[in-house]
């Protein structure tokens, strides 16, 4: 069950219901496998069955006798269309360097090695199957442990890291009263979204588009023009709504320019869908990490030392890492620091964004390692937060733009009833039972955007920009701003997203998309304001004639103020206006000089959480109980209470709906979610969602996330903070503290099964 989001406080937007819920579940809304095309061609891709080596040749024949193959697509035909690209970790866009035909060489298994192209899906599909390629194999590396692995130091493989540290963090460690040092680890996991990795792409002349779900279109199309050679005038990249995407679908990945090529030579529009598990294996996911915290703290609970080292799997020539310690280190008052984080390149697809992609692995450790820090002193967890609660983080000193964990922990605990919690396990009947917090945090971070916003005298207005609807609300919250903004009824507000033709939006990642649209929408919205009220108080007659431009206001489609009102229809005859139409590119407070630059060439230039004069975070606190079957070992979660203060929030029932997702999520997190990896051949085991564990209805009973007030003038001019990470962040450190609490065990690498549980 599933409490009902809470009316809204002050600071909290109205809960309107999805612009597009009715079309989404209808089936009209559109995803990009589903637009039509004219006499489209199918693609169908051939994976290696190595993890490492190369080609060494191609038998066809078979596969070219199927009835409707068109074209296959190789290395041997293929290698110099594609230009070399640039990861995204490096400034460019790719999700990976590997370019799959452009060389004989296997880099990991499922790396594409053909693409077939036939007049049917299945033609494609049976034709593919035939496709014979002899592979010479050589030993791959697999993960951590494995032999021919290689760790770096993230710093010094990019120069983009910094690992925070303050004081002497092993000088105060050795001096600790109470020290906790304890490994932690993380799997590997993949995002399975549940509309799969499609591409389409049709040429008209020199001209392509492209369909294909993206958080970032601006970006695909640019990537796209660079690689195979073009002007990106010439590329256009739609994508109106996206099946989930979980940071999935923000790099772009090699298939894309594959496809159109291969639409190219068969001078037909030409769609691929992935199976599931090619998605495995040609796009990203969250790699395994590993984690060693030290916290050394006086008998009072201050914490004197943190020392936190990272390892986490890369592929070979990515370097690829999330560096969660860059806000770990920042989150409580500790008085010294030192972190480390190095990668471990393997013989792997490259990893990429997964939702909350530091804090996930990052705060399950130090969440955990904290709840351990509470049993050693004997306190209370809550009150140990408390204690080491802050205003400033403590690496350079900077305030938060605003900090409501303990808000977040007290309320979540009054509605947990926590005050009620014994410190050792509790048993009911045949159950064990066990309660445990975490808290949840995710940066609050923002990009520039460009949007444009055009209003006609009938009080309709127009709003355009390439930002991207993943299931986030975006077409929501964006028109209710607008409508805020403008004084119309929401109705009244049409809304464009996920077309590259539109205003250039930020990459929908890292949480960014409200702050960064809104601001954006809100900035052109005020320039027309401007021009409306310019233009009644410059007049020589009407019933504002003369007024204070500061004194005016829109609502209802007219300019009003305490002196009268006038329609805007009429203010618009004043102004000889048809329409009036404001472009802006918006940059955020601590944006660099060249983003906006930056933004109309694809690339997203975020600010980041630690900023010049301070530092922005959304907070959250959860409580679980977990249940044990004392005999069996089963572990359920009956009841999960989640707190979350993320500055104002522009619609509190899609803002409810994150959070409740993000809680599910955590809980697959802590209990189901694991991609498995056969160590000797480097393959990854359960790629299809039968073996692949998620959480279920049945997996969910009572969920409730609490919508906390907050406001913040520092983080942004509208005071919006990012809120779609939150929730998922602490759950799995929540449900580990709690099966401690329940057991006496303490279990340090996710997920949790009940092979954990037989033995307590
Ligand atoms: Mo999210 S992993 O930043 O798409």
């Amino acid at each position: 069950m599933i409490v009902a989001a809470p009316q809204p406080k002050a600071n909290m937007g109205e809960p309107v219901p999805r612009l597009d819920a009715r079309l989404k579940v209808t089936g009209e809304a559109r995803y990009a496998a589903d637009v039509p095309l004219s006499n489209p061609a199918y693609a169908f891709l051939v994976l290696s069955p190595i993890a490492k080596g190369h080609v060494v040749s191609f038998d066809l024949s078979e596969a070219r006798a199927v009835p409707g193959v068109l074209e296959i697509l190789t290395h041997e035909n293929t290698a110099n269309e594609v230009r070399p690209t640039k990861f995204f970790g490096q400034g460019g866009r790719a999700s990976t360097t590997i370019q799959p035909l452009s060389s004989p060489q296997i880099w990991h298994d499922g790396q594409i090695i053909a693409m077939v192209v036939a007049n049917t899906f299945e033609g494609a599909r049976e034709a593919a199957y035939k496709v014979k390629a002899n592979c010479q194999a050589e030993p791959a590396s697999a993960t951590f442990d494995s032999p021919g692995t290689k760790i770096e130091a993230a710093a010094d493989v990019s120069k983009e890291l910094k690992d925070p540290q303050v004081g002497d963090a092993e000088g105060a460690f050795a001096d600790a009263e109470i020290q906790i040092d304890a490994e932690y680890g993380t799997p590997t996991q993949h995002h399975n979204p549940i509309e799969l990795f499609a591409t389409a792409c049709a040429w008209t002349d020199d001209e392509l588009t492209i369909y294909e779900p993206s958080q970032f279109i601006h970006g695909l199309k640019h990537e796209i023009a660079e690689q195979l050679g073009i002007s990106p005038s010439r590329v256009r990249a739609r994508s109106h709504y996206v099946g989930g995407a979980f940071g999935s679908k923000g790099g772009v990945t090699s298939r894309t320019a594959l496809v159109a090529i291969a639409a190219k030579r068969v001078n037909r529009p030409v769609k691929l869908v992935m199976t599931r598990d090619q998605g495995f294996t040609m796009t990203t996911y969250r790699a395994e990490t590993r984690h060693r915290i030290r916290l050394g703290a006086a008998p009072d609970g201050k914490i004197t030392s943190y020392i936190h080292e990272g390892f986490e799997v890369t592929s070979r020539p990515d370097a690829y890492f999330v560096a969660g310690t860059r806000n770990c280190t920042h989150l409580y008052s500790f008085q010294n620091v030192a972190s480390k984080v190095s990668i471990v390149r393997a013989d792997r697809n490259t990893p990429g964004f997964m939702r909350s992609p530091p804090e996930v692995p990052y705060i399950f450790a130090l969440e955990t390692a904290m709840d351990e820090l509470a049993v050693a002193l004997s306190m209370d967890p809550v009150e140990l937060r408390r204690v080491n609660d802050t205003m400033h983080e403590p690496i350079k000193g900077l305030p938060f733009t605003s900090r409501s964990l303990m808000k977040c922990f007290d309320e979540a605990a009054r509605a947990f009833g926590w005050q009620m919690r014994a410190p050792a396990s509790m048993r009911d009947g045949d159950w064990r039972v066990g309660w445990g917090c975490a808290m949840a945090v995710y940066p609050s971070q923002m990009a520039p955007a460009a949007a444009r916003v055009t209003l006609d005298r009938g009080g309709r207005a127009r709003v355009e920009i390439a930002a991207h609807e993943i299931g986030n609300g975006a077409y929501t919250v964006i028109g209710q701003i607008a409508a805020e903004r403008l004084g119309l009824p929401l109705r009244n507000v049409h809304v464009e997203l996920g077309d590259s033709a539109l205003p250039p939006g930020p990459i929908a990642g890292g949480s960014i998309t409200t702050a960064s649209s809104c601001n954006a929408v809100a900035a052109a919205c005020d320039n027309i304001r401007e021009r409306l009220f310019h233009g009644v108080a410059m007049a020589n007659d009407g019933p504002l004639a003369g007024a204070d431009t500061d004194s005016l206001d829109l609502t209802d489609g007219r300019v009003v103020s305490a002196q009268g009102a006038e329609d805007i229809a009429t203010v618009f005859d004043r102004l000889g206006a048809g329409v009036i139409e404001e472009y802006v590119e918006w940059v955020p407070p601590g944006g660099a000089a060249d983003s906006v630059q930056a933004l109309n060439n694809g690339h997203t230039r975020m600010v980041r959480a630690e900023r010049k004069e301070n530092v922005a975070y959304a907070f959250g606190a959860e409580f679980v109980e977990v249940r044990i079957h004392a005999m069996t070992g089963e572990i359920r979660v009956p009841r999960i209470v989640g707190a979350f203060a993320a500055g104002r929030l522009m619609n509190t029932r899609t803002a409810h709906s994150q959070y409740v997702g993000g809680m599910i999520w955590g809980i697959g997190s802590a209990l189901h979610e694991a991609t498995e990896i056969d160590e000797k051949r480097a393959r990854y085991v359960n790629d299809n969602l039968a073996d692949y564990l998620v959480p279920v209805n049945a997996d969910i009973d009572q969920l409730e996330a609490i919508l906390v007030s907050e406001e913040d003038t520092q983080v942004n001019p509208l005071g919006i903070k990012g809120l779609g990470e939150l929730a998922n962040v602490g759950t799995a450190a929540a449900i580990s503290n709690a099966v401690f609490n329940a057991t006496g065990k303490r279990i340090r690498q996710l997920p949790i099964r009940i092979e954990d549980m037989l033995d307590v």
